[in-house]
């Protein structure tokens, strides 16, 4: 039997119980539905600290007014479950009136590298993403937090964030987890319909063309993309909202590729949209 995971709901309590954590101390956050690519930041965590603090918070500060915040797949006692058996320590799972009390008013803006990709076609996301995990770091004070490849972007938000505002974190980036068929793990993925699902793994096949061309030999990056662009249409019911080949601190696009670069694709299917990326190093 695992020791069984203390749950916290407020603020002041998890900020006492971080406080006198054993440490290192690693923290995971989550919005929750939690499978196998947040279980491998989980297992990370655990493997590299004393104490190990996981949240589930869906965080409606970064869903824009026409994303699926209230259909987002929300199962608490099986995440609770699954942290547990992860051996996770304490899991902070706050109320949208704790993170965001009466008042509250104060939002992290991290400049371009949050504009490009996802910060362009969902204005304001990363805005919510970075707000919400300065407030996690600023009230766990981890030594080290877990995020994942998969949001590649992200991850880059939140270092620039966490060394912009001496947050103080090591920010740790777990490669993506993927099914058999290359499609990466996410939440979102049981939105998709059956044929939805098999049409999916095009993500990843256009990714893997990317790194043969560049393995090839290929190094313009336009060619890489228009090659991407191609395979995914041929794949009927998807709309491409970008393909992307950039560099992979600052996100600029590239002409010439030299690494490190990140090729990065959203792709929607109908109602759900998905993103996935790889590194060119
Ligand atoms: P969420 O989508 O729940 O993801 C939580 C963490 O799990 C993120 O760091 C994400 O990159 C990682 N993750 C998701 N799928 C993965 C996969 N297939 N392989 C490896 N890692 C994977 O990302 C968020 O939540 C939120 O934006 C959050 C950081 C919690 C802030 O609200």
């Amino acid at each position: 039997m695992e020791a069984a995971v203390r749950v916290v709901e407020t603020v002041a309590e998890m900020r006492k119980v971080a406080g006198s954590a054993a440490r290192p101390l690693g923290l995971v956050p989550t919005m929750g539905a939690v499978h196998e690519g947040h279980m491998a930041l989980v297992r990370r965590a655990r493997s590299e600290n004393a104490g190990v603090v996981a949240s589930l918070f869906v965080n409606p500060a970064q869903f824009g007014p026409s994303e699926d915040y209230a259909d987002y797949p929300r199962d608490r006692d099986a995440d609770l479950s699954r942290f547990e058996a992860g051996g996770v320590d304490v899991a902070f799972v706050p109320s949208v009136g704790e993170v965001y009390p009466d008042g509250f008013s104060s939002y992290v803006d991290v400049g371009p590298v949050a504009g490009r990709l996802e910060g362009e076609l969902r204005p304001g996301h990363f805005r919510g993403v970075a707000t919400v995990v300065c407030k996690l770091l600023a009230i766990v004070r981890p030594d080290r937090a877990y995020f994942g490849q998969k949001d590649a972007q992200q991850g880059a938000v939140v270092k620039r964030l966490n060394a912009d505002l001496d947050l103080g974190a090591e920010i740790v980036v777990v490669s993506t987890v993927r099914d058999t068929d290359g499609l990466a793990l996410s939440s979102r993925n049981v939105n998709l319909s059956g044929t939805e699902r098999e049409r999916a793994a095009v993500l990843y096949r256009s990714l893997c063309l990317a790194r043969e061309l560049w393995e090839g030999g290929v190094t313009d990056a336009e060619e890489v993309r228009r090659r991407m662009r191609s395979m995914i249409g041929d794949e009927s019911g998807t709309q491409v909202d970008y393909v992307s080949v950039a560099h992979a601190e600052t996100l600029e696009e590239l002409e010439t590729i030299a690494p490190p670069a990140l090729v990065s694709v959203a792709v929607r299917f109908d109602r759900t949209r998905l993103i996935d990326n790889v590194f060119l190093d």
